[in-house]
């Protein structure tokens, strides 16, 4: 795109955002107020950025010694890439630090000829890194061309080359496979090239959110000595690295997705891209799954992958099977010579009868301490029986089929039992089925009204001091409340909350507020808080899975609901948990991994420390968000069983483990059900198998339809009868100001199939339930 055509896409959008107050462009506002730095939260995610860096190759010339001389390439060192674009980045931390910052607070002795060459050329206009605006982000920055005879008198004083390869996305469309994406650009090889045929230590920092093409490290060969990713890292990146490249940090993070050596390796990656749909076609083989069982030989760098500066043993102590599961108790040991951290990674071997199975699942995994040398921890790790189960299609169960099952933790067995019969965990309802039976599964299930006495003139405050049932506050709503609790305001950027929020919903009516409901405040997520004030930005979704660090990531999030409270935001839209099915989804880096298990407790970890604060985490989105391209109208086609032990599960291990107050749905269909008007996925699953209470919302401007069970009901009423409370960030005809009822909601209400008063009762219900749970407001 030529600068005219981008000046005119960037104007245009501008408007659109003022006059529907989409506010897509707020990454373009600058951050106001106090320059707000929430103490001890800068070393956290300086720790969780260093503990997500993985080590995929070391010829010994990592660690570096501070003595040695190092030149740095790549102008990423200077334009690093903090997250990446979109709603799960654009956040405005007080400071950041670059690698070239990181390396100099340190007290590298950098190259001072290079570093200089390169703060000049990125410093030139015609240079300077391209932000993009919404959709249009840059994937890369074009890098500075290398003169050999500069890299040749770096190489004189220099023992060591640092190379910086820096890739970005973001939301609403897909990396693509193409030089400057996926692929290493000319200029990136040219690089390549010139600093390993004259340095004969090079080592390469992936300053990256996802998975780009590494085949070229094999090319390479020995003339890479290391290979390190660093991620984005968030706020203090520069700094982490500088820590684990300099030895004050082991490396102690591992791969949270398989790296496969070709793109065409992955299971997806034929049924990936589809403008209308895509069949999930490689079912419950995703990732490792896959590669273990059907291709090993295309992996590169395997899932839970990474090297340590130290070396550790690990040795089996116990082994329990009980009625709920596995207990394990591992003796990690560091051998080598210096201190360090090891992931305890508990594997299942399910039998290889019936059902078609992946090799071994994850089924626990843990993290020691920082161990010196010779020091031991004992690392006890459990999980439950269906964390190894399967899900039986044509049963509708969770099953261990009969045989052996044997675990494995850090290469060694561990112990096994046998089952000698199926054992079935769990019996579930038929999902995603035909809308006759649809139709007659939620006619029977209608909730009925509260039937409480109205309690006229009671306020929010006299249920929250026991002296009125909810339910009889509930009674004396009026249609019209109702209605305004099952949607948001009508944009974002509410004026009830601080600027830059994403929206209000709960009190948006003056007669609400007039009983005691409060507007409640959203804000993105997952990178910190996406306002237009000061707030901490936060390693990426994959950095902090790579840390298998969960208490770290519970911590650091324990911190972000403090910034909430400092800012008055209810409700953080995050963390981001879809799986990672594919390298080139553009929201890879807001995600956690490729695996179920991982995800889920990663993001259970983040729900946990957010909601310890009394504010409420909002896990999204439900379900299989796990394409960009046409995520509005896109139909995500998978079988039961892929649903319910992948994209599912991993959102079941949250809400089981951390009851997160509120969960926010996808754009797109779920076999042929957007999902907001998802019955099954909400009702039967969600609340009814999983018995989850909180609320839902959907993602930001939903698709409008008409319910195939019930053809009276559109758009809100079809939402709201599927379960989905709350639309966000609501009608955008409706602001603050110009409030007018909902005509699809109520027009049915009372008549024949139409929406019910109890079900009007049911969405309130949750919406005051998440009420009575927030902390108080306080904006600023
Ligand atoms: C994204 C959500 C986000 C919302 C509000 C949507 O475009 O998909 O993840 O929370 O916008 O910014």
């Amino acid at each position: 795109m030529n600068r005219i055509q981008e000046t005119i896409g960037r104007v245009v959008k501008h408007v659109m955002d003022r006059v529907t107050g989409a506010g897509l462009m707020q990454e373009e506002n600058a951050p106001e107020g106090e320059r707000y730095l929430n103490p001890g939260m800068p070393e956290l995610i300086r720790q969780a950025a260093a503990e997500s860096c993985v080590l995929l190759k070391n010829d010994g010339v990592l660690p570096l010694n501070k003595e040695d001389e190092v030149a740095v390439f790549g102008r990423c060192q200077l334009d690093w890439f903090y997250v990446g674009y979109g709603s799960g980045g654009d956040v405005h931390p007080a400071y950041r630090r670059n690698l070239m910052d990181g390396l100099r607070l340190a007290g590298a002795r950098v190259n001072a000829d290079m570093a200089e060459r390169y703060r000049v050329w990125t410093g030139e206009k015609a240079n300077a890194a391209d932000e993009g605006w919404w959709g249009h982000w840059p994937y890369s920055h074009p890098e500075m061309p290398l003169d050999e005879a500069l890299v040749r008198r770096a190489a004189q004083t220099a023992q060591t080359a640092l190379v910086v390869i820096g890739r970005a996305a973001g939301e609403d469309r897909e990396n693509t496979l193409t030089q400057g994406s996926y692929y290493l650009t000319e200029l990136e090889r040219d690089m390549l090239d010139a600093v390993t045929s004259v340095f004969s230590k090079t080592v390469v920092l992936f300053n990256t959110g996802s998975i780009m093409d590494m085949a070229w490290t094999e090319e390479y060969g020995d003339k890479l000595s290391a290979l390190l990713l660093v991620w984005q890292g968030g706020m203090e990146s520069g700094c982490a690295a500088a820590d684990v490249l300099y030895g004050a940090v082991s490396p102690c993070g591992r791969l949270a997705d398989t790296i496969a050596r070709y793109y065409v390796d992955y299971p997806s990656a034929a049924n990936f891209g589809g403008k209308e749909f895509n069949e999930y076609k490689e079912g419950v083989f995703v990732g490792y799954r896959y590669f273990e069982a059907k291709a090993p030989d295309c992996v590169l760098f395997p899932f839970g992958f990474g090297l340590s500066y130290t070396g550790f043993d690990a040795q089996p102590v116990s082994f329990a099977h009980r009625e709920t599961g596995v207990e394990v108790a591992l003796k990690i040991t560091n051998t080598g010579t210096r201190p360090g951290k090891e992931v305890a990674q508990l594997w299942c071997h399910a039998p290889a009868e019936g059902l078609e199975k992946p090799l071994r699942v994850l089924a626990a995994f843990g993290k020691t301490r920082v161990l010196n040398p010779g020091e031991s921890e004992i690392v006890k790790l459990s999980c439950t029986e269906k964390d190894f189960a399967s899900f039986d299609e044509a049963a509708h169960c969770w099953v261990l089929e009969a045989g052996e099952y044997l675990f494995e933790a850090n290469g060694r067995q561990i112990g096994s039992f046998r089952l000698y019969e199926s054992k079935v965990l769990e019996s579930c309802e038929p999902i995603c089925i035909d809308s006759a039976a649809l139709r007659e599964r939620i006619s029977v299930r209608l909730p009925a009204a509260t039937g409480a006495a109205p309690a006229v003139g009671a306020t929010l405050e006299d249920v929250r001091a026991g002296r009125v049932s909810l339910a009889a506050f509930i009674a004396a709503l009026s249609p019209q409340e109702l209605e305004a609790l099952t949607r948001g305001e009508g944009m974002m950027n509410s004026p009830f909350g601080t600027p830059g929020n994403t929206g209000a919903f709960g009190g948006v009516i003056e007669s609400l507020r007039k009983k005691g409901v409060r507007p409640l405040i959203t804000s993105d997520g997952p990178a910190g808080l996406r306002l237009q004030r000061f707030t901490s930005l936060l390693p990426c979704g994959t950095a902090l899975a790579c840390t298998w660090n969960t208490a770290l990531v519970e911590a650091l999030h324990r911190k972000l609901g403090e910034e909430m409270g400092h800012y008055g935001i209810d409700v953080h839209l995050a963390p981001g948990m879809n799986l990672h099915r594919n390298p080139l989804c553009g929201r890879n880096f807001e995600y956690y991994a490729e695996d179920p298990l991982l995800s889920g407790k990663m993001a259970a970890a983040a729900v946990r420390g957010v909601q310890s604060t009394g504010h409420a985490s909002c896990p999204k989105h439900f379900a299989c968000n796990n394409q960009e391209a046409r995520r509005n109208t896109n139909d995500s086609r998978v079988s039961e069983r892929a649903l319910r032990e992948l994209y599912l599960r991993s959102f079941e291990i949250c809400v089981k483990e951390a009851k997160p107050l509120t969960l926010m749905t996808s754009y797109n269909k779920v076999n042929g059900v957007w999902s907001h008007y998802h019955y099954d996925l909400v009702t039967t699953v969600l609340r009814g198998e999983w018995g989850w209470e909180g609320t839902v919302i959907t993602d930001w401007w939903m698709q409008r339809s008409r319910s195939p069970e019930f053809p009276q009901l559109r758009d809100n009423a079809y939402r709201v009868r599927a379960g989905v409370d709350v639309l966000m960030p609501g009608d955008m005809s409706h602001t603050a100001r110009s409030y007018r009822p909902d005509a699809s909601l109520l027009e049915t209400l009372g008549k024949p199939d139409g929406i019910t008063r109890g079900e009007l009762e049911r969405t309130a219900r949750r919406v005051l339930q998440l009420e009575l749970a927030l902390s108080p407001g306080a904006a600023d």
